[in-house]
């Protein structure tokens, strides 16, 4: 599987963007996140891009902000997660049948990574999908990691509208469900409940059984 380096310079803006917090945080982590892989897991979860004060600081996914504690908290309710989640990292998680990445994996300013960027970083999407040999569902936690999923199957992105819950084949054992962004924004503002964000738990282990 190919990662990005930790220091990857890819992407101008992004490097520049690095360089100026670990100026700023030089304690933080600060550099392209791996994903949370198993292997053998038959479901990925694709988020944004690291949070400046969540994955960016712990160099874990998700791992220190709004959206992780939500995501964590779903993942342990349906049984996709063993262990306790602690903010800092420093717990003793570990997921089950599941990985998790970013479609982005260094954090862009203002959370907007700019379309070069997303293209910059999708060959790392598409080897961490292949490593999964067991796949069977990619839940796509907002429209950028959607499009990006999309993007390294090479298929046609106005076939496969963005929608919450939406569910599509992107080969014949791999499906590809919709989720909004579990972001503090999108609860806040009542797009996402936490019985939407449940749906699409269940629905990922009903396509499992099937
Ligand atoms: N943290 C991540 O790692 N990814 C997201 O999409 C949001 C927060």
């Amino acid at each position: 599987m190919i990662e990005p380096d930790k220091n990857c310079s890819k992407c101008k803006r992004l490097k520049k963007f690095r360089d100026i917090n670990i100026k700023q945080y030089p304690n933080w982590f600060n550099g392209a996140v791996p994903s949370i892989i198993n292997k053998n897991s038959e479901i990925l979860i694709v988020g944004l891009a690291p949070g400046l004060n969540g994955a960016n600081k712990t160099g874990r996914p998700f791992t220190g902000d709004y959206a992780g504690l939500t995501l964590f908290h779903t993942l342990k309710k349906h049984g996709l997660l063993k262990g306790h989640y602690k903010e800092d990292g420093n717990d003793n998680l570990t997921l089950k049948n599941c990985s998790i990445t970013n479609a982005v994996r260094c954090v862009p300013p203002k959370n907007l990574p700019k379309s070069d960027e997303i293209k910059n970083c999708e060959n790392f999407l598409k080897s961490t999908i292949s490593y999964h040999k067991n796949l069977r569902v990619i839940v796509a936690l907002g429209l950028i990691s959607h499009k990006s999923i999309i993007a390294t199957f090479n298929l046609k992105q106005k076939d496969f509208k963005f929608g919450h819950s939406n569910k599509y084949n992107l080969t014949e054992k791999i499906k590809l469900l919709d989720s909004y962004h579990c972001s503090r924004y999108n609860i806040n503002t009542k797009r996402l409940s936490q019985k939407m964000f449940d749906e699409i738990f269940i629905e990922t282990k009903k396509i499992l059984l099937n």
